[in-house]
């Protein structure tokens, strides 16, 4: 299994346009330490990609990558989807990013496909420029394409909703929030992408020790982050981020796990986007890393 990791920070992205915290201005003052916005592109077969998650970058991102560029022939495109983990509007305005193809393929979760439909209304404006061709993305694993080695299943990890579709009633059900499952059948390989972890259910955990590769939600070091900050007036976990450190983080649960563990999905204000922090010496002797922009992973 291929796998390309697009981008590695949580809404607003690093730099965010309208933040000058310590964060945002030290990747204003070092392009390097820039973060898109989190994705994972994963290889069906020899000519296909899916992308998980479709963030605001995502042109960017397809760019910045030469497995994903177009040809041969004009309108020829390596990508071939688009998973959804939740109906977030940092992992899903980049479908109308894509609307000059004649077709998206979206692999979903009923709620969140209900969201997008229903309050997003992206059927109704996407479908003069392109059709959404809609996938259940299901418990039980299935091809990620015709004929893919890849198996792809969704594991529940919670029923937190989007801000714009708090209120709404639908007729969905199902879990809001999902981590994906990518298995290889032919290398046995197996990687867990869970970049909105807000509950860690028995299941996950099931999930997490089974795999080879975990992916994370990093969105906050601590559970207090967002209030010392000062944006926000909710805890990491009434965010529904559970954080990586404290007794009730994620860190702890990762450490013992036989899996490479990486925190992926970072927010502007987690000290983590300084690659000075000595945060990172922490994670290191627990033997946890955060996810690189770029980088490539086979399984
Ligand atoms: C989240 O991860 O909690 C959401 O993406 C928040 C947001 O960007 O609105
Ligand atoms: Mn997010
Ligand atoms: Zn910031």
């Amino acid at each position: 299994m291929q796998l390309r990791v697009l981008g590695t920070a949580a809404g607003g992205g690093v730099p965010q346009w309208n933040c000058a915290c310590p964060g945002c201005a030290g990747a204003r003052a070092h392009p390097d330490r820039r973060r898109r916005h989190a994705s994972l592109a994963v290889r069906a077969d020899d000519d296909h990609w899916y992308l998980i998650n479709a963030t605001p970058d995502i042109a960017d991102q397809i760019e910045h990558t030469p497995a994903l560029h177009p040809g041969p022939g004009a309108r020829r495109t390596p990508v071939a989807g688009i998973v959804l983990t939740d109906a977030e509007l940092d992992h899903t305005l980049g479908l109308a990013r894509l609307r000059e193809a004649d077709r998206i393929e979206v692999l979903a979760a009923d709620p969140v496909r209900a969201a997008l439909r229903e309050r997003l209304r992206l059927d109704d404006v996407l479908t003069p420029y392109a059709d959404l061709a809609w996938r259940e993305l299901a418990a039980a694993p299935a091809p990620l394409s015709a004929g893919s080695d890849i198996e792809i299943s969704a594991v529940p990890v919670s029923a937190k909703r989007p801000r714009y579709a708090a209120g709404s009633r639908t007729a969905a059900t199902g879990p809001w929030v999902v981590a994906l499952r990518l298995h290889d059948r032919r290398t046995g390989g197996t990687a867990l992408y869970a970049p909105a972890l807000a509950d860690w259910p028995d299941a996950f955990q099931a999930a997490v020790t089974d795999a080879d590769l975990v992916l994370l939600d990093g969105t906050f070091w601590d559970d207090e982050e967002p209030r010392r900050s000062g944006f926000a007036t909710r805890t990491a976990t009434g965010m529904g981020h559970l954080p990586i450190d404290g007794p009730g983080g994620t860190a702890r649960r990762l450490a013992p796990l036989a899996a490479r563990c990486l925190y992926t999905h970072l927010n502007n204000t987690n000290p983590l986007v300084d690659p000075a922090a000595p945060q990172h010496q922490e994670l290191a002797a627990r033997g946890l890393a955060v996810a690189a922009e770029g980088m490539e992973i086979a399984l």
